[in-house]
């Protein structure tokens, strides 16, 4: 046989090896949008329960130190291209509808890099990475198939992003299939979304591996005047939570719950479940009062979205494999949202890319072994602050809004009759019925799994340091983790050496463009009512 001859057989068979490989894992990666840190059960709480996510944290991994940035637009920029969102020009306030601005076209998505290695990749949900030009959005950045709202929420019945421009509100439909405006779409957002992702999973060939990422609107607000949205028999239901805000909210997040249980499910009914990686996590801390408010709840961490402080970074975070060998099904080293690029690459078998701020830690989660991190940054200069982690100390430098920096959400723990009981409602749920069926239940006594993470320091402090300009911030986050008293004129040398690594990152920024006067060409009204790309 001729060399020629050869060659398309050596080529073929090392595609089929490295492209369609069926052994690969899938990887399913549910997103929530503004949950607080206490707002799940297996965090402790007792108000509202979540026994499809506790039940994968429990038989999988519960992160207890996840960090991810303060604000949407940036924590998806980072997780989509495992770099600090500052590194993109992300970084700030969250994009608006009219805003002709995204990830920049020549960096590399983490849908990108699984699908040069043979993934079906699909998104279900939330966006908010650029939505001006055809050019930015998830079917030209590495998804083959796309249904969602495109920018930072959208109202749960209607579908609609309501902006109030100088002369007035402008509102369209924000929700789209691939390039088009989704009119077909009809009942509550959560379940059109589980319902899509259902149909993902179904759909799904299984001699390739599958990339799915479920990017739920829940819990968010609906909008700045609509708020909070469930269907009132899910509220009716919660009728022990005492504060009606909180009540609405617990059945926001009871509906994101479902919808872990639903696509768990149906992973298990095609027979995949086993073969496949599942990721929960939260984009910020929760937004427990201001604009967007939700009424979800950080306690008793200090600070909410769009603050540096642990409540608005250190968030909801868990990782489930049927074939993880981490038998303590906790992890505390320190995990960032730039992390799950490579480490999900990892777990595929691919070797991550170098020029990244993420961290391989599939091997530490998986081993319960030492987080390959030491340091964390976050910089808003639109805001105007920036926070560094390095090693048990945070500091922080700037101006972080006030009112988003203090201990707030303790007062909506009330109860004002039963919940049911938590032991009931996780042996009823759908994830623990699946993994009943593949034989992987966990040990009943998931009480004192429980009690890992729960978080026990003083939400009560008064005389807590706040930075300005010209002062610093010092936490020991590890013994501290509510920030209550200030290391920094205990430790001025430390304070200098995180002082230098944090202008090391602030010197690799792209300035956050500030948004320029609303571009009016975005008008609902000049397309259709809708808010489709209006550049090219
Ligand atoms: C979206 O685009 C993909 C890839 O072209 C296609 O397979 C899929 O059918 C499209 N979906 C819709 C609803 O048009
Ligand atoms: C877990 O350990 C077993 C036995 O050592 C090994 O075969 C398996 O590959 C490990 N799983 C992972 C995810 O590393
Ligand atoms: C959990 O922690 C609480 C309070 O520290 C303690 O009373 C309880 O016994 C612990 N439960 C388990 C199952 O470890
Ligand atoms: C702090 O710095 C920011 C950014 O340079 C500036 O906008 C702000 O006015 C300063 N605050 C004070 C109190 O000087
Ligand atoms: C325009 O909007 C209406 C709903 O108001 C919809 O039924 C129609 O299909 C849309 N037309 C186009 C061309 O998208």
């Amino acid at each position: 046989m001729g060399l020629l001859s050869v060659l398309p057989v050596l080529i073929f068979t090392g595609f089929i090896a490295s492209y369609c490989d069926a052994s690969k894992p899938n990887i399913v990666f549910i997103l929530a949008d503004d949950l607080g840190w206490n707002d799940v059960s297996f965090h402790g709480s007792d108000q509202i329960l979540t026994p499809n996510i506790d039940s994968l944290a429990y038989s999988g991994v519960a992160f207890g130190r996840y960090y991810s940035h303060a604000i949407c637009t940036p924590s998806r920029a980072a997780l989509l291209t495992g770099k600090y969102s500052y590194k993109t020009g992300m970084q700030g306030n969250p994009l608006g509808m009219s805003e002709d601005r995204s990830i920049p076209t020549n960096v590399r998505l983490l849908p990108q890099y699984f699908k040069d290695v043979g993934y079906s990749t699909h998104l279900v949900g939330k966006w908010h990475a650029g939505s001006s030009r055809r050019e930015y959005l998830p079917t030209s950045r590495g998804f083959d198939t796309y249904i969602g709202h495109r920018g930072g929420y959208i109202d749960y019945y209607e579908y609609t992003v309501t902006e109030v421009w100088e002369d007035g509100p402008v509102s369209g439909l924000a929700l789209f299939r691939n390039l088009t405006a989704a009119w077909d779409v009809e009942g509550y957002i959560t379940d059109v979304y589980t319902e899509e992702a259902v149909k993902v999973i179904d759909d799904h060939d299984s001699s390739n591996p599958l990339f799915l990422m479920v990017t739920h609107n829940a819990p968010h607000a609906g909008g700045d005047t609509v708020v909070l949205q469930a269907p009132p028999e899910v509220v009716r239901e919660l009728r022990y939570i005492e504060s009606p805000d909180r009540r609405m909210y617990a059945a926001m997040v009871k509906k994101l719950d479902d919808s872990v249980g639903d696509i768990v499910k149906a992973l298990q009914d095609k027979g995949i479940l086993e073969n496949t990686i599942i990721v929960f996590a939260a984009d910020n801390g929760g937004m427990t009062t201001g604009l967007f408010a939700n009424y979800a709840s950080n306690y008793p961490l200090r600070g909410i979205k769009m603050s540096p402080y642990e409540g608005g970074v250190r968030v909801v975070g868990l990782l489930w494999s049927a074939n993880l060998n981490n038998t303590n099904h906790y992890w505390d080293g320190y995990m960032h949202v730039t992390d799950w690029l490579p480490t999900l690459l990892s777990a595929a078998g691919v070797e991550p890319p170098t020029d990244i701020d993420g961290v391989d830690q599939w091997e530490s989660i998986n081993s319960n072994s030492a987080s390959q991190r030491k340091t964390m940054v976050e910089i808003d200069d639109y805001t105007g602050y920036a926070s560094i982690t390095y090693g048990d100390y945070k500091m922080i430098t700037g101006e972080p809004i006030q009112s988003h920096s203090e201990y707030l959400g303790g007062d909506l723990r009330g109860l004002i009759g039963s919940p049911p009981s938590y032991i009931d409602t996780i042996a009823d749920s759908k994830v623990f019925g699946a993994l009943h069926s593949i034989g992987r239940t966990f040990d009943m006594d998931f009480l004192s799994l429980r009690n890992k993470t729960i978080i026990n320091c003083d939400a009560s402090a008064t005389s807590i340091c706040y930075p300005s300009n010209d002062t610093v911030c010092l936490f020991n986050i590890i013994e501290d983790p509510c920030e209550t008293t200030d290391l920094s004129s205990t430790y001025p040398e430390l304070v200098t050496t995180m002082q230098a690594l944090l202008d090391i990152e602030m010197s690799k920024r792209i300035p956050r463009i500030a948004p320029a006067s609303i571009d009016r060409m975005s008008a609902p009204s000049l397309h259709n009512y809708t808010w489709d790309t209006w550049i090219n």
